[in-house]
């Protein structure tokens, strides 16, 4: 499984090398390296470190090595920090549920965000993995399911929520296993979007057609939109992460009539070589 060119790959070789044997391919080349090792983590240090601690760009990523100073599984931390500190997302007493949590760096940022455990809350992370929940950051209010989220009936999220009331927050940081082709890892990636957006807002508001993502209702947009059991709390906020493509636009037309606000984001911790871009959706409606 890997998260974008960059950040899911174990490639031995040092990244200004590939660069140069392979000047226009090398990150089709990565990909292929990824498939030969479809168990190899994405994130995190422990093995992967060494390979991370440098950027595409062969300098000394500032990200890794703070993740690293403040006790954070991976670098990914500062992406969640970055939308905590834009959007304030998470607040004391937030039911979060993380789609795709491995290694479990947002674990450490959402449950930091809730404030001190007498403010109670809760974060449940979900991933094809078996995620040990991280020691530092996380306390008790934290925990862990290996599922796929693709085969996940809303029914069963929900169980996971405080008192089954659903989430105040979901955060999906899902990717898809990256094959090189820009078209292929983009469509398999909106596949994982439409699946956070569909168990967060529930089949009622949403309706696939063909090749077109339509909304229900959408001709009276100024009316809130039934929510038929899906897991996300009225006036809660949503986060997809997508690969760019034109397909993007299409989670946009969809979120801005349910969301009282949608906004794209790169965060500063993207790494340059990566395509990913998260739609931030605040204020179920
Ligand atoms: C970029 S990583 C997440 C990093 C995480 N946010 C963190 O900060 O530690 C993406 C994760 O999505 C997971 N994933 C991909 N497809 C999934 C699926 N269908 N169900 C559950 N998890 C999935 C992968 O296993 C991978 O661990």
């Amino acid at each position: 499984m890997k998260c974008d060119l960059n950040e899911a790959t174990r490639v031995q070789i040092p990244a200004m090398e590939l660069i140069n044997v392979f000047p226009l391919n090398f990150a089709f080349f990565w990909g292929w390296q990824k498939a030969k090792n479809p168990r190899s983590s994405h994130m995190g240090f422990g093995k992967e470190g060494k390979r991370r601690r440098m950027s595409g760009a062969g300098k000394p990523d500032f990200f890794y090595r703070e993740a690293q100073r403040l006790g954070f599984v991976a670098r990914s931390a500062f992406k969640l920090l970055q939308m905590q500190k834009q959007y304030k997302l998470i607040t004391p007493g937030s039911s979060v549920l993380d789609l795709g949590c491995a290694p479990g760096a947002w674990l450490q940022v959402a449950c930091q965000s809730l404030g001190p455990p007498k403010n109670g809350g809760a974060v449940v992370g979900i991933d094809l993995k078996k995620v040990k929940v991280p020691s530092m950051h996380c306390d008790a209010r934290v925990q862990t399911v290996c599922a796929n989220v693709m085969n996940l009936p809303r029914g069963q999220v929900r169980a996971l929520s405080p008192q089954q009331k659903g989430f105040s927050v979901i955060l999906s940081d899902m990717c898809p296993l990256v094959s090189g082709i820009a078209t292929k890892d983009a469509a398999l990636s909106a596949e994982l979007g439409m699946q956070a957006l569909n168990l967060a807002v529930g089949g009622a508001a949403l309706v696939q057609s063909d090749d077109n993502f339509q909304v229900e209702g959408q001709s009276d947009s100024s009316s809130s939109v039934q929510n038929d059991g899906g897991v996300l709390q009225l006036g809660g906020h949503l986060v997809i992460k997508l690969l760019e493509s034109e397909d993007v636009k299409e989670f946009n037309q969809i979120c801005k009539p349910l969301f009282r606000k949608a906004s794209w984001l790169r965060p500063k911790a993207t790494r340059s070589c990566s395509r990913e871009i998260y739609l931030i959706c605040q204020g179920l409606r």
